[in-house]
């Protein structure tokens, strides 16, 4: 078999994992977030910052006049943005709009949908990522995904920091150990974990497990960290971890969310881009876009006439 089915093969097994898991765990985790909880809730965030992978402070993912349908649904409509490095975007936007829609379209996730369409470019550093010779894992690992829920998958917290590296064929135990340290660091999990490296991650906490997921993604080196929701299944403090985190991630990876509040997006977004009912409304710079709206719907959906 081709290496790079194999390695398509391996990332799409990922996602199935990831899916099956959410489904599976979810009691267990509801019960393993309680009894963690506290212990959580007295961890500081400890990050430390990673090494600084990708200098190009021009880097930037462009999207250009792009249409998506499933079946007959037309939901995204024209959209053209361009979301820049090193800084926080956040989507807001009314429930439905098209929010994760884009955000899957950004790593391709969306090709796993059924009867999708999807028309216009979307360039990750002039690279068109729907260009027809790009391999998918090779767009998958500049752009990581962090779901809604925590997917950790069914091995020990090692295995799981390290897997994407391993797909992509490292093998060496140190490279390997070195990475999962580092990684953990960065989310500030490896003094809580350090010493049960190869317990199983579905032992941690909801909170835990999202920072672990964070960190299985950093792992394989992305230039874009997306998010969609990634912190509203956790509770306040564990949800402030992982925005922290985010916080400090933009000093080296570009940064897209998903926001389930506005206020989330009031604390830390840079860009905002808003969306309503599959279009790009009105987007630019956070301080400019919440303080002098220009369209009457961004005025609308920022005074809490819709939500
Ligand atoms: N797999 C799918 N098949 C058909 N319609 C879908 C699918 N996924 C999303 N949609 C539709 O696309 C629209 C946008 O959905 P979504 O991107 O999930 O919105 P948001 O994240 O803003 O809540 C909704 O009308 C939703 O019903
Ligand atoms: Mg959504």
């Amino acid at each position: 078999m081709h290496y790079g089915v194999v390695l398509l093969w391996a990332t799409q097994l990922i996602e199935v994992q990831q899916n099956h898991m959410a489904t599976m765990s979810a009691t267990a985790a509801a019960r393993k977030f309680v009894e963690n909880d506290a212990q959580e809730s007295v961890s500081e965030v400890n990050r430390q910052p990673l090494p600084e992978f990708h200098t190009g402070s021009e880097s930037k993912i462009g999207i250009r006049n792009l249409n998506l349908t499933i079946g007959n649904n037309h939901i995204l409509k024209d959209v053209s943005v361009e979301i820049p490095h090193k800084k926080i975007t956040c989507i807001v936007g009314p429930s439905g709009c098209g929010k994760s829609t884009l955000l899957k379209t950004l790593n391709r996730l969306i090709d796993n949908v059924e009867n999708v369409k999807v028309e216009g470019s979307i360039e990750v550093d002039g690279e068109d990522i729907y260009g027809k010779k790009v391999e998918i894992t090779h767009i998958r690992k500049k752009l990581g995904l962090v779901s809604q829920r925590p997917t950790p998958l069914p091995m020990s917290i090692f295995d799981n920091v390290s897997y994407g590296c391993r797909i992509h064929g490292i093998r060496k135990k140190k490279v390997l150990a070195q990475i999962v340290e580092t990684n953990l660091k960065a989310v500030g999990l490896w003094d809580e974990v350090k010493d049960r490296l190869h317990s199983p991650a579905s032992a941690l906490s909801g909170g835990q497990q999202q920072r672990l997921c964070l960190a299985r993604g950093l792992a394989i080196e992305p230039k874009f960290i997306l998010g969609d929701e990634a912190t509203s299944a956790l509770d306040p403090i564990a949800s402030k971890l992982i925005e922290d985190l985010f916080v400090g991630l933009k000093e080296n990876y570009g940064v897209v969310l998903v926001t389930h509040t506005l206020r989330q997006a009031l604390r830390i977004a840079d860009h905002v881009i808003f969306m309503y009912l599959g279009e790009i409304i009105e987007s630019g710079p956070a301080k400019e876009l919440f303080h002098n709206p220009q369209h009457p719907l961004t005025k609308q959906y920022l005074s809490g006439v819709f939500s």
